[in-house]
């Protein structure tokens, strides 16, 4: 989450327990010769305790992949591929393995139980979702008819307060109709609603993009408390990147149907391996360093009936090779990460550091702004060059990109520093075998410090 959160002491084995399991999901829109694919091969994993963010513009099917796997997706939608796996482990229930219930597979009285009371989903425009012709109460009542048997009518009631409470909302507004709620507070309704049965992990589609910035804040710093509380696991949608580099302990990025690059938040903001990531990077402005120019990335995303070939960036792509036009390339480790500089096994589960690149497969040097190192070298650190293996010169005059040796590896756990400003474009700077990297400490500033509306608040979760 938040800079000083990323040094932390390194999480324990319940903490990297998976939770949610997606390997090679494949989602289309329509059937026969007429359909498209919305998602292609999505690989994630979401541990338990853990915010994922997954980020994309528009159309990049964020949305289709929340639908997909929890079964909520409707026709055309049709699910063509992979699997969806759910470890759950209900509370109460620490010891022994967690119970692994295969989604795509589960009948309906499975997916009856598990839904909302296990795995809940908070939807895009959500606070539009409430019984306009019910009470708030009614509503929260409802659920806890429905799924808590047992519970009598005034447990009921005193749930419905409580939850209300948890979400900032006096218990004054349990009469209420949504139509006399504002929007903020529809909003932390549909919230409440979704952690009312305490599930293990929450799909959040857009859970504020209606709202102004002020309560977005509010909303994710309350939901930030409560997962700190709870313990639940959030998969985090939006097209904000800069709200997830604060918020989200890892995050996907999403182009065109597929995931392009994962990483921690920290290490997609220090140092992206993924020319879309980098673009959407620079498309919102930092308070810190350098005034630099916004670059943005130019284009718009493919129509899904007609994909670009190879790499579906490579129109969009500064840094985009022959190769890219013709081959897809797979989700890997990139070879930056690996000690022999070769990229990781295709075809195998993706590390956590993986990018969708030809760029990261350790057959080219990779340009300056794409190879920046994580964890930021040591001030005194000088970067080593080692040789590239030698292949052929890749066609990057387009984008007018000097070939930049690949940095040696920083040990792991050395003294955080600034390596470079890294909202610039790509750059053609190619720091030398001698000099010094740059030395300018970036630490008393939170990661996520990089919006307007953000970097004057203290980091979200953080206790007030
Ligand atoms: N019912 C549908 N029929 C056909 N195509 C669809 C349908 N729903 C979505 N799509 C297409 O699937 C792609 C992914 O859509 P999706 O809603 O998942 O994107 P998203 O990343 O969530 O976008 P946004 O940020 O705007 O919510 C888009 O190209 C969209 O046009
Ligand atoms: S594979 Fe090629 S086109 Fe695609 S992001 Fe990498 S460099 Fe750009
Ligand atoms: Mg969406």
């Amino acid at each position: 989450m938040t800079q000083s959160q990323t040094i932390s002491p390194a999480p324990t084995a319940r903490e990297r327990e998976a939770v949610l399991e997606v390997r090679g999901l494949d989602v289309d829109y329509g059937h026969g010769p007429d359909a498209v694919r919305a998602v292609s091969g999505a690989d994630l994993v979401l541990h338990r305790g853990e915010v994922l963010g997954l980020a994309g513009e528009s159309g990049s099917g964020k949305s289709t992949l929340a639908y997909a796997l929890t079964r909520l997706l409707r026709a055309p939608g049709v699910i063509t591929g992979g699997e969806v796996l759910f470890h759950s482990r209900p509370q109460g229930s620490d010891a022994g393995p967690p119970e692994t219930v295969d989604l795509l597979a589960a009948d309906a009285a499975t997916l009856r139980r598990i839904r909302w009371s296990e795995l809940a989903v908070v939807f895009q425009s959500a606070m539009h979702a409430l019984n306009p012709v019910a009470r708030i109460d009614a509503q929260l009542t409802d659920v806890l008819k429905a799924h808590r048997r047992s519970m009598t009518p005034a447990q009921r009631r005193e749930r419905a307060v409580e939850l209300l409470r948890m979400v900032g909302i006096s218990a004054d507004r349990l009469r209420s109709y949504p139509h006399e709620l504002s929007g903020g507070m529809r909003q932390r309704v549909m919230i409440a609603m979704t952690l009312a049965l305490e599930p293990q992990v929450v799909i959040m589609d857009e859970p504020t993009t209606a709202l102004d910035v002020v309560t977005q804040r509010e909303i994710l710093e309350e939901l930030m408390q409560l997962r700190e509380r709870l313990g639940f696991a959030v998969v985090f949608i939006t097209h904000d990147l800069s709200l997830l580099l604060e918020l989200a302990d890892s995050i996907a990025v999403m182009y065109a149907g597929r995931i392009v690059e994962r990483a921690s938040a920290a290490e997609l903001f220090r140092a992206p391996r993924h020319p879309y990531s980098l673009g959407l990077k620079g498309s919102f402005p930092s308070l810190h360093g350098e005034r630099v120019r916004m670059e943005g990335i130019p284009g718009s995303p493919p129509s899904l009936r007609s994909m670009p070939s190879g790499c579906a960036f490579h129109p969009r792509c500064a840094f985009a090779m022959d190769r890219c036009a013709e081959e897809q390339p797979l989700l890997v480790t990139p070879s930056l990460e690996l000690p022999d500089g070769r990229a990781g096994t295709a075809g195998g589960p993706p590390s956590d550091r993986s990018s969708a690149c030809w760029l990261q497969d350790g057959r080219q040097p990779v340009p300056a702004a794409l190879a920046l190192p994580f964890p930021p070298l040591p001030a005194t650190a000088t970067v080593a060059t080692p040789e590239p293996p030698a292949t052929p010169e890749p066609n990057r005059s387009a984008a007018g990109i000097a070939p930049v040796p690949l940095p040696a590896p920083a040990p792991i756990g050395a003294a955080p520093t600034k390596s470079a400003p890294t909202n610039a474009a790509p750059t053609n700077a190619a720091p030398t075998d001698s000099a010094p990297v740059d030395s300018a400490p970036v630490d008393s500033a939170p990661a996520g410090a990089t919006s307007g509306a953000t970097a004057a608040t203290p980091p979200l979760g953080s206790s007030s």
